[in-house]
């Protein structure tokens, strides 16, 4: 049975900062975060938004009717989510209007956990082919002000429909996964932002790829010849760019070619928009299908998940025949375009000023123009509101 990723939706909030801008108040080389990070812009989350309402503004954009009632489980990766019982899918149950015959549930390895519950889902659908299953990347990427990490912060949701006979990515029974108990990224209990030993990180993300790539290669006795495109995890593009040359290393001079050209269009997105953590994969991969210009159904598309602590995982896709018609070239980008640029002032401002652990306040909401935002808290209660 053919089953994949029927839809992909995604939502960042409508501030940024630009990379210019930060390198100069942290009296840094523009070119450090430009080329030696690989980041341009980066979102900015302000109070109003957390991974509840820019998931559902995410899920929003994909979802019909149809589609709700068909939709019996909802998995919603985090490792930045807003209540340790709670989880974040059954706020989207009533949020988006979903019946109440579903399954709602919070999946957490720091940035792999979407990818987790795309197999989850897929087991799910072989089961019950009629199904579908919507499954939530959401983060909020915090490091803190003018710690090294400051420059790879930011934050979106990514939103997928799962199902049978999917209409733009068919997934393949191939997956190989690494996993190792280490000490790369993490964000102790009461701490509102991670701690990371980025060189280790970078070093250990590198480390699992050449893993899970070795084995998916003696696996499936699939070369690189074989991708037409690698997606990666991308805490900042420079990490992605690093496994892509492991990747390449020996290859055909063609082949290495073109999946650095289509590398570019992967990390476009991300690079306006800085690390999404459980997002970051499949940002990756919509920004392919909305950037390249030559991607033809039966395309074998190559996905490296990692999540700090640490698991790997490579997997391939097959894009579908009329993929095209799900996508819309750039349409991302437009949205990208239309954000509004704050002051590292300003930046510093929205970073201070989201609500942590307090009984009661509320929030200005109509500076927000997305449909969907936290409006604050009640007696701890949080308040999401459809505008
Ligand atoms: N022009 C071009 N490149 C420059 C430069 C300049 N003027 N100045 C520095 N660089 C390059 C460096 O050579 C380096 O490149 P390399 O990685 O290829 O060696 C890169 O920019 C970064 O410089 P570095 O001095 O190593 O930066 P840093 O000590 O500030 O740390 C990170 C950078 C990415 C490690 C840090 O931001 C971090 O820890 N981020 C969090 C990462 C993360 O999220 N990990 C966990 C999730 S998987």
């Amino acid at each position: 049975m053919n089953i994949g990723i029927d839809k992909i939706g995604f939502f960042t909030p409508h501030l940024y900062l630009d990379m210019k801008d930060l390198a100069q108040a942290r009296n840094e080389d523009p070119n450090k975060y430009l080329i030696g990070i690989g980041q341009s812009k980066m979102a900015v989350i302000p109070p109003t938004q957390d991974v509840i309402s820019m998931a559902a503004n995410a899920a929003d954009q994909i979802l019909t009717a149809e589609d709700k009632e068909k939709i019996d489980m909802i998995l919603f990766a985090t490792e930045s989510g807003v209540d340790n019982s709670k989880s974040g899918a059954v706020y989207l149950q009533r949020l988006l209007g979903f019946k109440n015959q579903v399954r709602v549930v919070e999946m957490k390895q720091a940035c792999y956990a979407a990818t987790a519950a795309i197999h989850f889902a897929h087991g799910h659908i072989a089961m019950n082919p009629d199904s579908k299953v919507l499954v939530i990347g959401a983060d909020n990427a915090r490091y803190g002000l003018k710690t090294k990490g400051e420059v790879t912060q930011g934050g979106g949701a990514a939103a997928m429909l799962i199902s049978r006979n999917p209409r733009i990515l068919s997934i393949q029974d191939d997956a190989t996964f690494w996993a190792e108990d280490v000490m790369d990224f993490w964000r102790p209990l009461g701490h509102d932002e991670a701690l990371v030993d980025g060189k280790y990180s970078t070093n250990v993300y590198l480390d699992f790829f050449k893993h899970v790539f070795d084995e998916y290669q003696a696996k499936t006795g699939f070369d690189i010849s074989k991708f037409d495109a690698l997606c990666f995890h991308l805490p900042y593009t420079k990490e992605g760019y690093k496994a892509l040359k492991i990747a390449i290393e020996g290859a055909d001079p063609t082949v290495a070619a073109n999946l650095t050209r289509e590398f570019e269009n992967v990390r476009k997105y991300s690079n306006q928009i800085g690390n999404l953590y459980t997002g970051s994969l499949y940002l990756g991969f919509l920004s392919l299908l909305e950037n390249a210009n030559d991607l033809k159904a039966g395309m074998r598309i190559g996905l490296y998940s990692y999540g700090s602590g640490a698991q790997g995982e490579f997997y391939s896709g097959l894009l579908r025949p009329g993929f095209e018609k799900q996508i819309k070239h750039q349409a991302f980008q437009n949205v990208l375009d239309a954000r509004q640029r704050l002051t590292v002032e300003e930046y510093e401002k929205v970073y201070n000023s989201r609500i942590k652990d307090e009984k009661t306040r509320m929030l200005d909401i109509e500076s927000d123009p997305a449909k969907y935002v936290f409006a604050g808290v009640k007696d701890y209660q949080r308040q999401y509101l459809r505008k």
